[in-house]
């Protein structure tokens, strides 16, 4: 099949390199000309695990094919998949202008039946608008779908390639065999493809994400309670992740969720939620809870240091807003430096990733280091914010006579309590007494 992807970001590189790896012939077509240069040049623009190798493979065979130019991007494919960012507006909600605004061009630009099929996370109803921003030009028949993304950064290519499930909005027949026939590669082991509405297909991906944030923001709260009662989360955990009603997946405490979609998502259903007089009062608490928890690490901190931060240099490790990616949106990071060097601390940080992005957004307000150990120089303490593989079993000597202070601050609570106690260290992490 020939298909189109509009918006070549982390979802649609993913999406279009995937759909191009089963033997579609895909078009990604960006805004960005700086973006789609490096891609058609073969350099990839974001990190994926095992998306390189695919992506390499299939610009390669011709499969996949970049472009600044929507016309000529969406000549002759039968699915046009809309990737577009959708950030929240200055009021919380989905800010819909570029799915919109694409709608608007495509309707100008249809020259025969094409399914458009929405990826972007996108408030209830918005299915309607963009078929009602096409139908205001177009001329030929078009269906509008709902195909919410359930990636994971970190893991998007495998969970693209075998999806739990892929959900499908949508009323036309016709759609619905175009769809059902371009995923039949991708579940082949049986996992479901489920077609339903379109609403319904918007709400699911809200109620997804909404539903794991609210996990997280839980057993964030369990870890408060923990810390005042003397109780340790990572037991509580296990005691509760084995009941199969619960689950053990999502019940990591920490120092908050971040990244592109849960904030904004969890955000954008209080706001759909009020819009129809409904107090969505869980995620206004998931939404709270969350805020406070991305600085749990600040209170101990000052706390160590007699509230005199002035002058002190901390080693960070990890700035990606989880680890296997190198998207810093809404990363838990970025919130910890900026209260330091309020504080007149001093920041010099290490992640495998995420470097360069945090380049762009600080400059040079805090230092990067080549390596973990280099970010150690000089440092009074150090904290950890992302969980990268890399950080867990660390060498201890390096640390403990490269610190000024053998104090550690654990966001992500990779150590076992008794060892660092054996090790010597003052050692903070969440929940755990
Ligand atoms: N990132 C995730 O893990 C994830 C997972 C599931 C769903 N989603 C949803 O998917 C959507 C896209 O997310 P993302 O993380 O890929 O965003 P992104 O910001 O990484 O990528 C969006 C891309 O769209 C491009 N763009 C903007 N306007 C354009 C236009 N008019 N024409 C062509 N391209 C244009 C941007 O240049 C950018 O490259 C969002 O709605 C998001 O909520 C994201």
């Amino acid at each position: 099949m020939k298909i189109a992807v509009i918006g070549t970001g982390y979802v649609g590189l993913v999406s279009g390199t995937c759909f191009a790896e089963t033997g579609n012939t895909v078009t990604c077509v960006d805004i960005d000309q700086a973006k789609i240069d490096r891609l058609t040049q073969g350099e990839i623009t974001i990190y994926e695990p095992g998306l390189e190798k695919m992506f390499l493979k299939n610009l390669r065979d011709g499969r996949l094919n970049f472009t600044t130019d929507l016309k000529s991007g969406i000549q002759g494919a039968q699915v046009i998949f809309l990737a577009l960012p959708t950030p929240p507006g200055e009021d919380g909600s989905a800010d819909l202008k570029y799915v919109l605004g694409v709608a608007d061009q495509l309707g100008q630009l249809l020259e025969d039946y094409k399914v458009i099929v929405d990826k972007s996370t996108v408030p209830v109803g918005t299915s309607d608008k963009v078929s009602e921003a096409i139908s205001k030009y177009a001329k030929v028949e078009f269906d509008v779908v709902s195909n919410p993304e359930f990636l994971r950064e970190g893991v998007a290519v495998e969970d693209f390639m075998k999806p739990d499930r892929v959900v499908i909005g949508a009323s036309s027949d016709r759609a619905k065999k175009v769809m059902g026939d371009l995923y039949a590669p991708f579940v082949r082991q049986g996992n479901p493809v489920i077609f339903m509405d379109e609403k319904s297909a918007e709400l699911t991906k809200y109620a997804a994400n909404s539903f794991l944030a609210t996990k997280i923001s839980f057993m964030n709260e369990i870890a408060q309670l923990c810390e005042r009662l003397g109780a340790d989360v990572d037991l509580v955990r296990r005691g509760i992740g084995s009941d199969e009603r619960i689950g053990k997946r999502f019940l990591f405490p920490g120092i908050g969720y971040g990244g592109s979609c849960f904030p904004k998502d969890v955000q954008a259903l209080i706001k759909s939620s009020e819009g129809v007089d409904y107090d969505f009062q869980i995620l206004k608490s998931v939404e709270k809870v969350n805020e406070m928890q991305k600085t749990h690490l600040i209170p101990k901190i000052k706390m160590h240091f007699n509230n005199d931060l002035k002058g002190k240099r901390f080693a960070l490790w990890g700035l990606a807003f989880k680890p296997n990616t190198d998207d810093i949106r809404e990363a838990p990071a970025l919130y910890i430096i900026e209260s330091l060097l309020n504080s007149g601390a001093t920041v010099s940080a290490y992640d495998p990733e995420a470097m360069n992005n945090v380049k762009v957004l600080l400059g040079e307000k805090i230092k990067y280091a080549l390596n973990p150990y280099d970010s150690l120089i000089e440092a009074d303490a150090l904290i950890i914010a992302t969980e990268w593989p890399e950080f867990r079993t660390p060498n201890f000597d390096q640390i403990s006579s490269m610190l000024k202070y053998k104090v550690i601050f654990d966001g992500r609570n990779l150590f076992s309590i008794p060892e660092m106690k054996d090790l010597g260290f003052v050692y903070y992490s969440v929940g755990r007494s």
